[in-house]
Formats: C-alpha cells, structure tokens, sequence
C-alpha cells in the first residue's frame, strides 16, 4: 500500500508528464506553423513519450492500490523566436523533470518505500536519456542557426524519428 506522501507525489508527477507531453505537443504545433515537418515530427514522438511516461506512473500507483487523482494540466507557451529557442527550452524543461524525479527518488527512500525506489530508477535512467536527447540537439542547432541549408538537413534528419512502441520508451 501506499502511504498518502508517496501517492500525493506520484499523482503530481503524472501531472507533470502530462505538461510534458502538452509541452511538446505546442512545439510540435509551433513547428508546424513555421514548416519544419522534421522537428515537428521529433515533438510528435516526444509527446507520445510522455503520456507513456505519465501512464506508466498511473498503472503503478494502481498496482500498489493507491488512486489515481488528475489535476488541470496547466497552460503551455505557444510561441517561440527560433527552432533553438524551443529545443533549449525542451532541454531546460528536462532538467527540470529530472529534479523532480530525483526528490521523488529522496522522497521513497525517506519515506523506506522500496518498491517506489525500484520503480523510479527506471525514470532516473530515462531521464539521462531525455537530458542527453535535448542537448545534442541544442548543440547542433548552436553551430547550424545560421546555414539555412543545414537546418534544413537537421530537418530532414529528425524527421526520421520513429513513433516509439510499447516498452521502449
Ligand atoms: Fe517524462
Ligand atoms: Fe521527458
């Protein structure tokens, strides 16, 4: 069973994958307006992700007997200067998740729930990955912003990001 803390921070959680994947959902809609099909399709992917992520916490917090309790999801920004603005906001935006996660990581250990901990170490890892994802990006961004051509290409090549299936996500 779940204590009421751990619960209360799993279900804030869910809420903050759901933002995610609302997040990336307005970048997604942010590139399409300015036609880079590519990256807008990098976004696609990334939502589909998150709202993996924010189930896989609800099926947990179920299969502990807790309950699922779903807040508003709140406002996402819709508009940004440059195809970089939004990746280093991406970027920024996964460091902050990865805050989160390791205080709810802190938070099972204080709290001597084990079988939280286990569960969480799959997103710690996961977060290295997003982290690592964001930031590769920005770094090519940073050198080609100015090559209408190499955009162009970084285009293209997120472009060819595939959906994720069930599993590895
Ligand atoms: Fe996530
Ligand atoms: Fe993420």
């Amino acid at each position: 069973m779940l204590s009421k803390k751990v619960q209360d921070v799993l279900n804030g959680q869910i809420n903050a994958e759901l933002y995610s994947a609302y997040l990336y959902s307005a970048m997604e809609a942010y590139f399409q307006s300015v036609n880079f099909q590519g990256f807008a399709n990098w976004m696609r992917v990334q939502t589909q992700e998150e709202t993996a992520h924010a189930r896989k916490i609800y099926d947990f917090i179920n299969e502990r007997g807790g309950r699922v309790i779903l807040e508003a999801i709140a406002r996402p920004p819709g508009e940004w200067k440059s195809p970089l603005a939004v990746f280093e906001a991406a970027y920024k935006h996964e460091q902050k998740v990865t805050g989160l996660i390791n205080g709810l990581v802190e938070l099972a250990a204080k709290e001597k729930d084990h079988a939280t901990g286990i569960f969480l170490q799959w997103f710690v890892s996961e977060q290295v990955e997003e982290e690592k994802n964001a930031s590769e990006i920005v770094g090519k961004m940073q050198l080609l912003k100015d090559s209408a051509g190499a955009m162009y290409m970084l285009d293209k090549e997120l472009g060819k990001r595939n959906s994720v299936s069930e599993g590895e996500e």
